[in-house]
């Protein structure tokens, strides 16, 4: 039996001094033929086992090599040594696992995170993704906390579909059609009709739509799952296949809905560093060492947890879109021609315009509202009110320093003409969309909701630049191993 073993978590935390336990877990070093550093996963802190001279023969003390698996039994006494206050005096070591250090790609030494990435199947092993998933963890379960202690409901949406909540296009087809003899209508088209699901069907992108059906029953749901985008986008902020927090609220406007927003980023941080500390603790210093290598001009200006305290502690900032244009146009930045992109109202912002609201005149997190309705989907709410020719609709990004993006939402388009009118402009047939536009003709209500990119919020809790680094096996394009 296995399950009598502690964890080094619980070990080095308990007042477990003269207890004779058992612990399992792989060797991180082995120095001078007597001290192991052991590690189970369960926190970034090694546990030193001390094997004294003589206790193994020569043979059994070859085989404790980096990344091999053990099981030692003995007693935990007081460490003389520095860095740690307990250690375990070890009885027995058995090896479950051997290792061969000449061909085991994770040496003890620091590795870059490209190297790493190459060995995503090992590199949980390491101090850096050991606190990168345990962080990804918390904040996972600290979502759910959130939701449940509101009152939510949480709703599986489906992963295969027939629709495109976006309206983007940018999808995976799913299919069971040959690729030779594709069956083929008399005008050539492909003949869905003899696929698996006797219809075009998708990954989806989004459960939004599958969402707003539940909040008009529930009031309240939310969706957390994965989430998929054949947008061939190469770069530290993108993922095709990426987990997605969805929130759909019934009797919400988009006040309230930012609000929920502000509030849920705020509680899953502090839950991080109420439940994390050890592992911020470490990404900060790992942070603070990676910042140095850097010109001092483009260092951050603030540490990882200095980050997430204030953002935990000051309100974000709320702007219009019509207000961040105007922004950018003053800025030094428009005015020495510092910006690749063009700048003026109707632009669809890029990232150097985020970048600059959020990191060089906020320096905060920014939500912006009430962007020009041409530039985002069929289902957000048209604003009354406004300038010929300047129609916006309820919409709001979130917007984080060092990321960009984090949320998108909007308040939806509940009034039923004015939904079907925004669907004919943009071409997105009615038909295969009755079952939406149900929820307008049966006790339609002002609702709203949004989306939280989960990789990116682990992005910023964590402090790491590639979001290829906070997902356990990366989906890009032209690359999927594992
Ligand atoms: O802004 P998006 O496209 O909004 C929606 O999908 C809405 N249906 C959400 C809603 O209102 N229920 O995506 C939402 C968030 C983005 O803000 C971003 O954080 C993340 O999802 N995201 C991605 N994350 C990683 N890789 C990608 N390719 C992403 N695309 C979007
Ligand atoms: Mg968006």
């Amino acid at each position: 039996m296995f399950n009598t073993r502690i964890k080094v978590k619980q070990l080095l935390l308990a007042e477990t001094v003269g207890q004779q336990v058992t612990v399992m877990g792989w060797v991180r070093t082995f120095r001078n033929n007597q001290f192991i550093a052991l590690n189970d996963g369960s926190t970034n802190n090694n546990l030193q086992v001390v094997v004294e001279l003589g206790l193994l023969d020569d043979a059994t003390l070859k085989r404790i090599t980096t990344g091999a698996s053990l099981k030692i039994v003995g007693e935990v006494v007081e460490s003389l040594g520095k860095g740690q206050k307990v250690e375990l005096k070890a009885t027995t070591v058995e090896i479950l696992g051997d290792c061969d250090a000449e061909k085991y790609p994770l040496q003890p030494k620091k590795h870059s995170l490209e190297f790493l990435r190459e060995k995503a199947h090992l590199r949980f092993r390491t101090n850096t993704f050991g606190a990168v998933f345990r962080l990804r963890h918390s904040l996972a379960f600290a979502v759910h906390q959130f939701f449940n202690q509101k009152g939510f409901v949480y709703l599986h949406t489906p992963i295969i579909t027939a629709s495109d909540a976006e309206g983007a296009g940018e999808m995976f087809r799913v299919t069971t059609l040959p690729f030779d003899n594709t069956p083929r209508n008399a005008d050539g088209a492909v003949d869905f009709s003899e696929d698996f699901f006797g219809k075009s069907t998708n990954l989806t992108v989004s459960g939004q739509l599958e969402g707003e059906l539940g909040a008009m029953a529930f009031s309240e749901i939310y969706t957390f799952g994965p989430t998929f985008r054949a947008e061939n986008s190469n770069t530290t902020r993108h993922l095709a296949e990426f987990w997605m927090i969805e929130p759909e609220m019934a009797f919400f406007d988009l006040e309230d809905n930012m609000n929920l927003a502000e509030e849920f980023i705020q509680y899953i941080i502090r839950y991080a560093l109420e439940h994390n500390l050890d592992d911020l603790t470490f990404l900060d210093q790992r942070l603070e060492e990676e910042e140095k290598q850097k010109p001092a001009a483009e260092r951050a200006e603030f540490g990882l947890l200095e980050k997430l305290r204030f953002v935990v502690d000051s309100q974000f900032e709320r702007i219009t879109y019509t207000e961040a244009i105007q922004i950018l146009l003053d800025s030094p930045a428009y005015k020495k021609k510092k910006f690749k992109y063009e700048v003026g109202w109707g632009i669809d912002m890029q990232s150097e315009h985020e970048r600059y609201l959020v990191e060089k005149h906020f320096k905060k997190p920014v939500i912006v509202t009430n962007y020009p309705a041409h530039i985002k989907s069929f289902y957000m709410r048209l604003d009354d009110h406004c300038e010929p020719g300047k129609q916006t609709v309820a919409a709001m990004d979130i917007l984080a320093p060092g990321i960009g993006e984090i949320v998108g939402g909007s308040q939806r388009e509940e009034r039923l003409e004015k939904l079907q009118a925004r669907m004919k402009e943009m071409h997105i047939p009615e038909e295969e969309m009755e079952w939406y536009l149900d929820t307008r003709r049966f006790g339609t209500v002002p609702h709203a909701g949004f989306g939280l990119g989960f990789e990116r919020i682990v992005q910023f809790v964590t402090g790491m630049g590639n979001i290829r680094d906070v997902i356990a096996f990366a989906r890009t394009p032209k690359n999927c191993e594992y």
